[in-house]
């Protein structure tokens, strides 16, 4: 697709995103020849630089950039950055950001990225509107909205409602990095390129559905803005739901940004609406506690910096739900989050149903024997079927095996960022991967009970779980039967699990 001459204005320009994340995939996509003849980042927050600085700052000293392209291309690339000075809560200094958006001579064609606390979204874009730099007349303006989209329901209904009154729902971007990445993707390959997977792909042949994401790391450095967050709001309100509206939404007629948002909106509104009950019963909430890791002593999660000492924001959820339509009628889906668990890992596994008759004997040491098809986001991306089959000699012994791809093996294959992905996306006008307002709202709408009753409801706990183990060991009471335990307590099925 072609791409127009345009400027990228990143609000909150000196933040750890712009520099960890938005400069490198500006600069990959410059290296790859993405950007047009004519463009321009420019930098927008109150901290003072002068051009060069911001751009030694991104650029020079950007260890996130080291390695890639050469230093020529570097120091071309560093050429389009340029930096503006403004407080950006102040709708006053709006009238001299258009003035430079005009001396950079570019074009009419404008994308506004908010990488700004969710408390400045409403004054920029009022502000932004304010100065004509909403109207299209000389050119397309788009706005990129980070997460946080709302803190519930009734914030992200507010904020909707305020973008819609500056700018249009087409030129919204509301942005899920993980609709970005390469695996997430490839989910609509996997499912509507192939034949043989759709037929299966339903209550008839599938047991349930499990979606985790399992992240080493604590909360780092932003204890603050977690702390008002938690797993809930920070994972599983949008990513998560996301993943899961990929495996289940039915087929798109067609392969359009509007065809495929549908489809995805249509899947939150049959989300099965948890009632307190469910609530009580279905959700599991923890926080991680400290303990030793490899020798290490991490801090329990009240200890982080920036965090309350009496903190009751959860760091880890699991959850079972039903999705109520023809498709996944009686399917559960089980999702799980958690900080400090013991493997960095994404993945998706759909349980097939066991065969109707049991006909042979398990082999001792076989870990399940229903298929599984494992799709691994991250790490090593790739997917995995496993199935049963005979040991070789006497008599008729079964086991499990693999059949596994590897991103990795795909030589030569370049898998960019999903920021990268996501920034052109957006640059050539096509919200496919972005969410769109009415389904954002869908999402709160199943998430908000949850979150109400966890503030009114003192019969659900917060479980403590030790850094570094895979939560709380109530959450294996969601799943029944022998899955509890075998399959569900682990993730990272294709490993060794201890
Ligand atoms: C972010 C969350 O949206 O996603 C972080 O705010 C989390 O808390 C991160 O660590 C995980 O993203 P990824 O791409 O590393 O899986």
């Amino acid at each position: 697709k072609q791409t127009d001459n345009h400027i990228l204005v990143i609000f909150g320009a000196s933040g750890d995103l712009t520099e960890r994340k938005l400069i490198p995939a500006i600069y990959n996509l410059y290296c790859r020849s993405f950007l047009p003849e004519k463009f321009a980042v420019l930098g927008v927050s109150r901290t003072k630089f002068t051009d060069e600085e911001y751009r030694k700052k991104v650029i020079l000293e950007n260890k996130h950039l080291k390695d890639n392209g050469s230093a020529d291309k570097q120091a071309a690339f560093s050429e389009k950055i340029h930096y503006h000075a403004m407080e950006t809560s102040d709708p006053n200094a709006y009238g001299s950001l258009k003035d430079r958006l005009t001396q950079l001579d570019i074009s009419g064609n404008y994308i506004f990225y908010l990488s700004t606390p969710p408390s400045l979204y409403e004054v920029v874009s009022r502000s932004l509107s304010n100065v004509g730099l909403s109207n299209e007349e000389d050119g397309w303006k788009r706005i990129i909205i980070e997460k946080p989209f709302g803190y519930d329901l009734k914030t992200a209904l507010e904020l909707n409602k305020q973008l819609l009154s500056y700018f249009a729902e087409p030129q919204i971007y509301r942005i899920d990095h993980y609709l970005g990445k390469e695996t997430v993707q490839n989910l609509l390959i996997t499912r509507f390129a192939n034949s043989i997977f759709e037929p299966l792909w339903n209550r008839n042949f599938i047991h349930h559905v499990e979606i985790t994401a399992a992240e080493t790391v604590g909360v780092e450095k932003r204890g603050g803005y977690y702390d008002g967050s938690g797993a809930m709001r920070d994972m599983i309100q949008n990513h998560l739901l996301q993943l899961a509206a990929l495996v289940a939404m039915e087929p798109p007629v067609q392969a359009t940004e509007s065809a495929i948002r549908n489809e995805r909106m249509k899947l939150f509104q049959s989300l099965r609406p948890l009632s307190p009950e469910d609530i009580e019963k279905n959700v599991i909430r923890g926080q991680y506690t400290s303990a030793t890791i490899h020798g290490e002593t991490v801090p329990g999660y009240r200890e982080e910096e920036g965090v309350s000492p009496e903190s009751r924001t959860e760091t880890y959820v699991a959850m079972k739900f039903f999705i109520d339509n023809w498709r996944w009628s009686g399917v559960p889906f089980y999702i799980r989050t958690g900080k400090r668990m013991p493997t960095r890992v994404t993945e998706i596994v759909i349980h097939f149903n066991p065969t109707p008759h049991h006909l042979f004997v398990k082999n001792t040491g076989v870990m399940n024997q229903d298929n599984m098809l494992i799709i691994r986001i991250q790490p090593d991306e790739g997917m995995l079927l496993k199935f049963a089959m005979k040991i070789p000699g006497e008599g008729l012994r079964v086991t499990d095996v693999d059949m596994d791809f590897h991103y990795k093996d795909l030589a030569d294959t370049y898998i960019p960022e999903a920021y990268e992905r996501l920034l052109l996306d957006c640059i050539q006008g096509d919200a496919t991967l972005y969410a769109r307002g009415d389904a954002v709202e869908a999402a709160w709408q199943f998430i908000d009970p949850i979150l109400k009753a966890w503030e009114t409801n003192p019969n659900i706990k917060m479980y403590g779980y030790p850094a570094g183990t895979w939560g709380p060991e109530n959450a294996d009471d969601l799943v029944e039967g022998k899955h509890k335990n075998i399959t569900w307590r682990y993730p990272c099925k294709n490993l060794s699990n201890d």
